[in-house]
């Protein structure tokens, strides 16, 4: 059945703009029948979405558990340790109503290793509308905020977006990607909403996700997996406290980066460092193959080994670690299909 667009119009009113609870005289009993009603509303017409605009609510935005998970087993290829990080993070930060902090994630690796991927992926499974959802913010170091003798200007900006956009929203998501080309005096304005605090200016921000994308570290990580990889150890036994600890001095030692100079590490505001590992041949051909059944092609075996011998791999002599990850199949398949 077709809902009337007036019904769908008033419904949209009041589901979203939170008119039920602002109508003054309405009782609080009525307020709360009517919100009951809409839910049911909703819940009998699975198409429903289709008619409205998106808006702050649970329908609209929720983690579905097993979507992530099944995403991040299916579609992330060679991130043990990031996927089960994720999956933790994640689900628990979503299941508590009451956090005391935002969640920040700090995800880093070489590029195409799939710290841009897997933020799409947490994306996805949170908000229905995915990547497109207007609670969604992606800023890119040297897009947004290129120029350096205009940092005041981007920090009150920044200030603003992220005080604006959480108002609208406590359930929104800020994606920072190059976050080690990010200015730090940047990065020393936006700790005040990492942190602990229950309300600044009226406004709590303990509902939101941060995600920080960098290479930083990516360097130390790879030396761990090869030195795995020369002593013939599994990829897979690489543990997150093997990479922890030259993990996170080398974020804190990276004096080009942003982190440096920052508290962020020093005041603990990043609940989870995330390691990315670097990858191999095997990894390059899931992607293709993936990328194949993502584009309504039969996967084919020989056509993803053209592409992954396509690639360039490093260090010179053993050639283990694809230089850019699986970033550059989708063109090469472009070619090969
Ligand atoms: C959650 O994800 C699973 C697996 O991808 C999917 O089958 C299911 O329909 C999703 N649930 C909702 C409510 O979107
Ligand atoms: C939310 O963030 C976007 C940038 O992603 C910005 O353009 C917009 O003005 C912000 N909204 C508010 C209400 O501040």
């Amino acid at each position: 059945m077709k809902p009337r667009k007036q019904h769908v119009l008033l419904l949209w009113l009041l589901v979203c703009s939170g008119v039920t609870g602002a109508i003054e005289p309405i009782s609080t009993t009525i307020a709360v029948g009517m919100a009951a009603t809409l839910t049911a509303f909703l819940a009998s017409y699975p198409n429903i979405f289709n008619y409205f605009h998106e808006c702050c609510r649970p329908e609209w935005i929720s983690l579905n558990r097993t979507g992530l998970q099944v995403d991040l087993e299916n579609k992330l290829f060679g991130q043990h340790i990031a996927s089960r990080i994720i999956l933790k993070a994640v689900n628990g930060f979503m299941s508590n109503s009451n956090p005391k902090k935002p969640l920040v994630l700090s995800l880093h690796g070489w590029t195409g290793t799939g710290k841009n991927f897997v933020s799409q992926l947490i994306a996805e499974n949170i908000y229905r509308e995915g990547m497109d959802s207007s609670f969604v913010h992606v800023f890119t170091s040297t897009l947004h905020f290129p120029h350096k003798s205009q940092i005041d200007t981007y920090k009150s900006q920044l200030q603003q977006w992220i005080k604006g956009n959480i108002t609208n929203c406590e359930r929104s998501m800020f994606i920072f990607d190059e976050m080690d080309k990010m200015h730090p005096g940047l990065i020393d304005s936006i700790k005040p909403y990492l942190d602990y605090y229950e309300r600044l200016d009226g406004v709590s921000y303990r509902k939101a996700i941060f995600i920080f994308l960098s290479n930083t570290g990516g360097d130390s990580i790879i030396q761990t997996a090869l030195d795995f990889w020369q002593a013939g150890r599994n990829r897979e036994e690489i543990e997150l406290k093997d990479l922890e600890t030259s993990l996170s001095l080398s974020v804190f030692n990276n004096k080009q980066g942003g982190f440096f100079q920052t508290s962020l590490i020093d005041k603990n505001l990043v609940d989870f460092f995330v390691p990315f590992l670097p990858l191999e041949y095997q990894h390059v051909v899931q992607c293709a193959m993936a990328e194949m059944k993502a584009r309504g092609l039969q996967p084919r075996r020989e056509i993803a080994d053209m592409v992954a011998k396509d690639l360039v791999y490093f260090p010179k002599s053993e050639r283990v670690f694809s230089v850019k990850g699986c970033k550059t199949i989708e063109s090469k398949l472009d070619y090969y299909t």
